[in-house]
C-alpha cells in the first residue's frame, strides 16, 4: 500500500488534499499499518452496525492472489447511501481489475440493503470515468469546480447505480 500510494494518480486522485489542493506525503509503512487498522476496526463495527462505512478490500488477482489494488466504503449515510473509492497499482492497470471489483463491492453493497451507490470522480479522471461507465454506473451530472488540485479548482463528475436499474446484477457478467 505504502509503494503503491506514492504513484502519482494515486496522490491526485484518492488522497485527502488540503484546501489548496496538495496531498500529504505519500504513507510510509507505519502510515498504511495504521490505516489497516483502521479498516480493520471498522470491519469490528461492521460486524455489529451491519452498516460498512469504512471498510476496505484488497483487490487481488483471482489466479495469483498478487495485490493489485484497494477499494474502500467512504460512507454509508442515515438513507443507506454507499459511496466508495478505489485505486489500482501503476503496473496493474489496464485488463480490467477496477472495474471487476467496482461491480463486486457495487453488488455486495446492494445485498446488505443500500438504495443507492454513487462515485465522485474529478471530471479528468477520464480511466476512472471508464470504470464507472464499465460497471454500469450512470453519469448524473457535473458538480464545477467541486475539488481543487495544486490551486486550481476541477470539475467533480457523479456516477450512480440504483439497485432496480443497474444492469451488472447477475452472477455471470465479467469484465
Ligand atoms: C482509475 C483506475 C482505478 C483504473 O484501473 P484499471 O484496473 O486500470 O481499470 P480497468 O482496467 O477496469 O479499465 C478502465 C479503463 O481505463 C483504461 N486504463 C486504465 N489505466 C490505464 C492506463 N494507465 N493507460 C491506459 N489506459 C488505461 C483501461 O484500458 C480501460 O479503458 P477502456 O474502457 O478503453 O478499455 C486506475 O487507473 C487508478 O488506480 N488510477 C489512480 C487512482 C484513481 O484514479 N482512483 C479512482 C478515483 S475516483
Amino acid at each position: 500500500m505504502a509503494e503503491a500510494c506514492a504513484d502519482p494518480s494515486i496522490q491526485r486522485y484518492n488522497r485527502v488534499l488540503d484546501r489548496l489542493g496538495h496531498p500529504a506525503p505519500p504513507p510510509s509503512i507505519t502510515d498504511a499499518e495504521a490505516v489497516i487498522d483502521e479498516f480493520t476496526s471498522s470491519w469490528r463495527a461492521f460486524a455489529t452496525t451491519r452498516t460498512p462505512s469504512g471498510v476496505a478490500f484488497a483487490i487481488t488477482d483471482a489466479r495469483s492472489g498478487d495485490l493489485v489494488g484497494c477499494c474502500d466504503v467512504d460512507d454509508w449515510s442515515q438513507a443507506d447511501v454507499a459511496q466508495f473509492g478505489y485505486w489500482i497499482a501503476a503496473g496493474a492497470r489496464g485488463p480490467g481489475y477496477a472495474t471487476r471489483a467496482v461491480i463486486l463491492l457495487t453488488r455486495w453493497l446492494f445485498e446488505l440493503g443500500a438504495a443507492r451507490v454513487f462515485l465522485k470522480i474529478v471530471a479528468e479522471n477520464e480511466h476512472s470515468v471508464a470504470v464507472a461507465r464499465r460497471a454500469g454506473f450512470v453519469y448524473e451530472g457535473t458538480m464545477r469546480a467541486h475539488g481543487v488540485w495544486q490551486g486550481r479548482r476541477c470539475d467533480v463528475m457523479w456516477f450512480a447505480a440504483l439497485p432496480l436499474e443497474w444492469t451488472m446484477r447477475g452472477p455471470d457478467e465479467q469484465t
